[in-house]
């Protein structure tokens, strides 16, 4: 039986997304802003505040330098504009290096904003800082395999997952992140193998991205599903619209229109 059918009609919690695994595939997408946000309510069951924004919005090459101060600003419209799903900010790069840290910034995120839970990359090296936020009643989404702020220290972003040994390593991550607290974990940039084998390891929910199809759930950035970023595409995006094209298109029509003073018309005028 379905958990919700093709709406999400009651607000998300953190209960429900654990009664998905193995019912109910989970629907995750990222969102910045009110505007975007309010069009995905209803319609997925989770929304990430990633630092993604810092790339698809900010334009910087990579996550690294998105901070504390950002991701509340964006997960606060979010918030405004979203109220079904279960929103998760992502805690940024140099944000939760030691257990104080994380647990000051992470009840920022609490106390300035209405995320549900927070997100910290890394996998048995991170499980320490995991407890320290659950113990401190926060919520924690987990992100293990391909990891966007490792970017520079692992010279550049490198599929997981490709032989037994790394397997084992990434399900060994997988279970002290469930073990620690994490509610449940994304899993990026894998081998599908290894998607199903860390989804078959724990009995939390699995949300995979470039992780295959046995994931308990799937996330994308939502600038790269619907076409607006064009620096590059990953193999494992999805393409379901072709916004910068459309833009580009409607932007042409625009200047065209005003430069030939054909816009605003008699219709648009008072
Ligand atoms: O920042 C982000 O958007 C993410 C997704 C890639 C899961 O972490």
């Amino acid at each position: 039986m379905s958990i919700h059918t093709e709406k999400v009609a009651k607000k998300v919690t953190l209960t429900t997304i654990a009664r998905m695994k193995g019912v109910e595939p989970i629907t995750m997408v990222t969102a910045y802003d009110a505007l975007f946000a309010k069009l995905f309510d209803g319609q997925v069951d989770m929304i990430l505040v990633g630092d993604s924004l810092n790339m698809s919005f900010f334009g910087k090459d990579d996550t690294l330098s998105a901070t504390m101060d950002q991701m509340i600003y964006h997960t606060q419209a979010v918030c405004n504009g979203a109220t079904l799903p279960l929103i998760v900010l992502d805690m940024p790069f140099g944000s939760y290096t030691n257990e104080i840290d994380a647990v000051k910034n992470a009840t920022r995120a609490y106390q300035e904003t209405n995320a549900q839970a927070v997100k910290v990359e890394g996998g048995k090296e991170r499980a320490n800082i995991v407890r320290a936020l659950s113990q401190n009643s926060i919520a924690v989404l987990g992100h293990i395999g391909l990891m966007p702020q490792f970017v520079r220290s692992d010279g550049g972003y490198k599929v997981r997952g490709k032989n037994e040994e790394d397997i084992q390593s990434l399900i060994e991550d997988a279970k002290a992140l469930e073990e620690a607290g994490a509610f449940a974990i994304v899993v990026e940039g894998v081998k599908s193998e290894a998607g199903k084998a860390i989804t078959d390891a724990v009995s939390i929910p699995t949300i995979g991205i470039g992780a295959g199809v046995d994931c308990d759930g799937q996330v994308l950035v939502w600038s790269d599903m619907f076409g607006f970023f064009e620096a590059f595409k990953p193999k494992f995006v999805k393409q379901y619209f072709n916004g910068a094209t459309v833009i580009k298109e409607n932007l042409e029509q625009f200047t065209s229109e005003v430069k030939n003073k054909a816009f605003p018309s008699d219709e648009f005028t008072y």
